[in-house]
């Protein structure tokens, strides 16, 4: 209940900030972005298309991969008209693809650019039950596999930059509050609505995708450790806001539920809040391995804390992208069950 009463009426945090902060603000202290390079996905839309205005404004250099390049070219069109000076590419991505994924990174890599920042933002929640090319069920290859992916093959990237710039690099995951609705074995409920169209439920699908995403990010703070790469990693909730997010839901219903939350939602602006204070803000050098919600940290749900269970899913993840999905679902792998 007060927290319900400290988020409505907006009040600030440990980190200065709360829930009405906007992005603009919290990088207001780090105005000068101009020595990183910033790779953002899902900026065609929504909470990542104001992450990239207001990280280009601040005067990062931009990487925006998306899956229709005609709308990242307006993306950064739009951008461009507000931030003339903005250095901006734009790159064709599909996330629910791991050879897109693959495709990527292998184009990236030959442009020779540094990466600083790399926000991990793309995402969809999936009304229509779909299985992706690589045999996964298609929210979960979305927001999850696909930047599990994409991450790994970036990490020497940063660990690099970090060490040429003395820049600390950051790893953002947009996950959601959403991923405590999931309890449960998550590996199990993956492999039986991959298997099963009849046991999807797209709110849980959803769910079980945020949790990935908490635990990827515990599991990855770890990993960069034992690399000795100078980057964090951190996930954060964005909060509640109207985007396209919703786009395949719109009608009354969902007009109707929006009105009647419309208390409890943010601007757009306020939501990019919390990704742009992780990535940017200077009170988070050397901060790696935590969830932010309200641009303050937060505490994810005991299972998106339970370090196991964030080994098994990278495991588990490893076997997916290297062997593929039936490795994982049809054959029960020693130590994994
Ligand atoms: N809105 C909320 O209330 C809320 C709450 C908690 C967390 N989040 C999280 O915030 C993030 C941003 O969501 P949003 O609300 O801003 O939604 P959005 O407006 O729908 O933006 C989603 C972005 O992801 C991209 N995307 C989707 N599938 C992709 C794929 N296969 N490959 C590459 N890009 C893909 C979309 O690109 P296209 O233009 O190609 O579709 C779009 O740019 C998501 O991770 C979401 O889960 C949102």
């Amino acid at each position: 209940m007060f927290e319900t009463v400290k988020y409505l009426i907006g009040s600030v945090g440990a980190s200065g900030y709360g829930s009405k902060s906007t992005a603009e603000q919290v990088t207001e202290n780090c105005h000068d972005l101009r020595s990183v390079t910033a790779l953002i996905t899902g900026a065609t839309s929504g909470i990542g298309a104001e992450t990239a205005r207001v990280l280009a404004m601040r005067g990062a250099r931009l990487i925006l991969p998306a899956r229709i390049l005609k709308a990242a070219e307006e993306a950064k069109a739009r951008i461009l008209a507000e931030s003339p000076d903005s250095e901006i590419v734009v790159m064709a991505l599909d996330l629910s693809s791991l050879s897109s994924v693959r495709q990527f990174v292998s184009e990236f890599e030959s442009l020779h650019l540094p990466l600083n920042l790399l926000i991990n933002n793309a995402g969809k929640f999936a009304h229509d039950y779909a299985i992706s090319e690589d045999g996964i069920e298609m929210t979960f290859a979305t927001n999850y596999l696909g930047h599990f992916l994409l991450t790994k093959l970036l990490m020497k990237k940063m660990k690099e930059t970090a060490k040429i710039t003395g820049i600390q690099g950051r790893i953002v995951n947009v996950s959601s509050g959403i991923h405590s609705w999931f309890s449960g074995d998550l590996i199990s409920y993956l492999s039986l609505i991959t298997k099963d169209k009849s046991h999807y439920d797209p709110t849980r699908a959803y769910a079980v995708s945020k949790l990935a995403n908490v635990l990827h990010t515990k599991a990855l703070a770890l990993k960069l450790k034992e690399m000795d790469a100078n980057v964090t990693v951190n996930c954060v909730h964005p909060g509640i806001v109207r985007t396209r997010l919703t786009r395949e839901r719109e009608g009354f219903v969902t007009d109707l539920v929006f009105f009647l939350a419309s208390k409890l939602l943010k601007t757009i602006p306020q939501a990019a809040a919390t990704t742009c204070y992780v990535a940017s803000h200077p009170k988070l050098q050397n901060v790696s391995g935590k969830y932010f919600s309200d641009c303050n940290e937060a505490s994810p749900s005991k299972l998106g804390t339970n370090p196991n269970e964030a080994v098994r899913l990278w495991s588990v993840s490893e076997i997916m992208i290297s062997r593929g999905s039936t490795a994982v679902f049809d054959h029960p792998i020693n130590g994994l069950d």
